[in-house]
């Protein structure tokens, strides 16, 4: 273990005073100084605050924070009540493994630390519910560790004040930002400069309209310079799902229709619906109708190869887009060789009934008026 964190420690590398001065004074004089978490030493206090600010807001935090202090005053208390006691507590806040890890930490923290949090960031990165910039704020305030928070908020500053241009949740983009949090922090009062980041994201550099006229960084901040500040941090790329196109084949025969079973695995899987073939891209062209007749021959005589395009169509699904183009054929003359297994010919009558994917039946039902229930 001890080589493990002598290897991952960060050496305390150059460091930019000016950036960690400038938010230390700016700490000191407009930063929030009153909050029940602060003026205290008490890591289990500074825990506990810190895993109820992770996804709260403070003012909603407050009342919480004493209600459960008043409760479970220390490590040892909270660890030895029973977990209803812990969750009633903490009903209201949300997010309620959080307050599953929560009294796992506390029970950890008295049985493997006898009641006392660890200083070390990676110690306490290993306790349920605590992550690495958690730790390090845990470790920064209780202990005056030199470690580098970065949270949502921290993010954001970063990414305004030294205009980074990728997505901040994403991987390489993250590994950047700790290096930079690393090498700005500063020497001495790490807790003013900690708690001066997270009052910075929290009341100056806010999400929409901060307030950069009483900004510390203002005169070194890229995104202001820039005018950036309303692009940056840059927002989560939409997920752009691969997109995939098949042709379905409506072939009816009087008042009924041909119907294939599908595979029990994949998309829709057993239900039944239309014949289809895939990856059948329309560039009007008249390929199109040499693969589609093709496609047909299994299935009777089409009745003059006239195709009639059905209004297309595209449904979602997790992983990919469907894009759907739906041809009718009316067949001159049936072939029973259709007879597989797979295959039925379904009356139109029993089309609101039938097994089918919700598109397919809505389609099928819009061709049949007559049968349609409502
Ligand atoms: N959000 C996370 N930690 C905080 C703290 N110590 N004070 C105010 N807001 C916070
Ligand atoms: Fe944020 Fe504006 Fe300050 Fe830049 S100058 S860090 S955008 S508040």
């Amino acid at each position: 273990m001890k080589r493990i964190i002598e290897e991952t420690q960060v050496e305390p590398v150059a460091h930019e005073p000016a950036f960690s001065d400038a938010v230390i004074a700016w700490q000191k004089q407009h930063g929030r100084h009153k909050l029940p978490w602060q003026n205290t030493r008490d890591a289990y206090r500074i825990w506990l605050s810190e895993i109820m600010l992770q996804q709260t807001q403070v003012s909603a935090v407050i009342p919480y924070y004493e209600r459960f202090l008043r409760r479970f005053p220390d490590v040892a208390t909270l660890a030895a009540a029973p977990s209803e006691d812990v969750m009633a507590h903490w009903s209201g806040l949300g997010y309620y493994t959080r307050a599953r890890n929560l009294h796992r930490c506390a029970q950890r923290v008295t049985d493997e630390y006898g009641g006392a949090f660890p200083a070390d960031t990676l110690l306490l990165a290993d306790l349920p519910g605590i992550g690495r910039s958690t730790a390090a704020a845990i470790s920064a305030f209780a202990y005056g560790t030199r470690a580098a928070i970065l949270d949502g908020n921290v993010k954001r500053v970063f990414a305004r004040v030294f205009g980074v241009d990728g997505y901040p949740g994403q991987k390489k983009i993250e590994d950047q930002l700790w290096q930079r949090a690393e090498a700005l922090l500063p020497l001495a009062d790490i807790g003013s400069y900690t708690q001066g980041l997270m009052d910075l994201g929290a009341t100056v550099c806010t999400r929409s309209k901060p307030s950069c006229g009483l900004c510390p960084l203002q005169k070194v901040c890229v995104a202001l310079a820039t005018d950036r500040v309303a692009e940056l941090p840059v927002r989560k790329p939409k997920q752009t799902v691969p997109e995939k196109y098949t042709a379905m084949l409506v072939i009816t025969d009087g008042a009924q229709v041909l119907l294939q079973q599908r595979p029990d695995s994949g998309i829709w899987g057993g239900l039944l619906s239309l014949p289809e073939v895939p990856d059948l891209l329309d560039e009007g062209s008249g390929a199109l109708e040499d693969l589609l007749g093709a496609a047909l021959l299994p299935y009777g005589v089409p009745e003059n190869m006239g195709l009639e395009r059905l209004l297309p169509f595209s449904h979602g699904f997790t992983h990919f887009k469907l894009h759907v183009a739906p041809y009718r054929i009316t067949l001159a003359r049936r072939l029973d060789t259709v007879g597989e297994a797979t295959h039925v010919w379904l009356d139109a009558a029993k089309i609101a009934d039938a097994p089918l994917p919700a598109p397919v039946k809505k389609l099928l039902l819009a061709l049949f008026p007559q049968y349609s229930l409502i």
